[in-house]
């Protein structure tokens, strides 16, 4: 399967240190998945130059995007599934991350699967800004799988690189990991399948008064 890992910090300073937390967590999701034979690329929104002020790339007249969009949007219409990895902000998904995905529309995610990946740097990791992931990739069209991945102390898990720390019980961790991603590429799979026979001609109706409730 093809899957896209997004990573949702563009965090460069401190304190709170370490920064970039989320990259050694999006790096791990990422090896979990190379070594299980997906095609995997990781999307850091530091590497995008994207404009400062916000313009979703559907906005834009046919060709007139930002190469950095419509490059971005081939990939994600490419792929079978997709990760989010977000830290807790506040206990929201990380602004980073909403702000890299709202610039594409539903109709490119939509009929594949997504998993939700969240760190902190404390106890909780993440879970209170997974609830909300839920509903924002809901919304996306890329339905969330039933079971998240929630690191907490990220940094006592991970090495910079994504590997695991010494001290860590690595076969438990590849587990726990493998548990939401064995559902996201079974999912991934079997939407992969149902779109090569056909997608509903009228799920995608543009016009207010087509999508509302009569
Ligand atoms: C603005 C801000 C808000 C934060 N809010 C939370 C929070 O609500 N819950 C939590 O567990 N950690 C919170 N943290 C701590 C993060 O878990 C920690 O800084 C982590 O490293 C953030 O990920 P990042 O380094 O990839 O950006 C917050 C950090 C920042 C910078």
């Amino acid at each position: 399967m093809k899957i896209l890992v997004f990573l949702g910090s563009v965090r460069t300073s401190t304190p709170p240190r370490p920064a970039r937390l989320g990259e050694r967590v999006a790096r791990a999701t990422v090896a979990w998945l190379l070594e299980a034979g997906h095609e995997v690329e990781l999307i850091d929104p530091l590497d995008l130059d994207l404009p400062t002020s916000f313009k979703p790339q559907f906005a834009y007249a046919k060709g007139r995007a930002p190469a950095a969009l419509d490059q971005l949007a081939e990939k994600i219409a490419a792929a079978d599934g997709y990760v989010a990895v977000s830290p807790e902000y506040n206990h929201s998904m990380s602004p980073a991350l909403a702000d890299l995905l709202n610039h594409f529309g539903s109709s490119l995610f939509s009929f594949k699967p997504s998993a939700i990946v969240t760190y902190s740097a404390g106890q909780w990791g993440g879970a209170r800004a997974a609830v909300n992931m839920r509903t924002f990739l809901a919304e996306l069209g890329c339905l969330p799988v039933s079971s998240m991945v929630h690191v907490p102390h990220a940094q006592e898990v991970f090495a910079e690189d994504g590997s695991y720390l010494p001290d860590v019980d690595a076969a438990r961790w590849q587990g726990y990991l493998g548990r939401t991603l064995l559902q996201l590429a079974w999912w991934a799979e079997a939407a992969q399948e149902q779109r090569a026979a056909g997608l509903p001609t009228d799920a995608f109706v543009t016009a207010p008064s087509q999508r509302n409730a009569p």
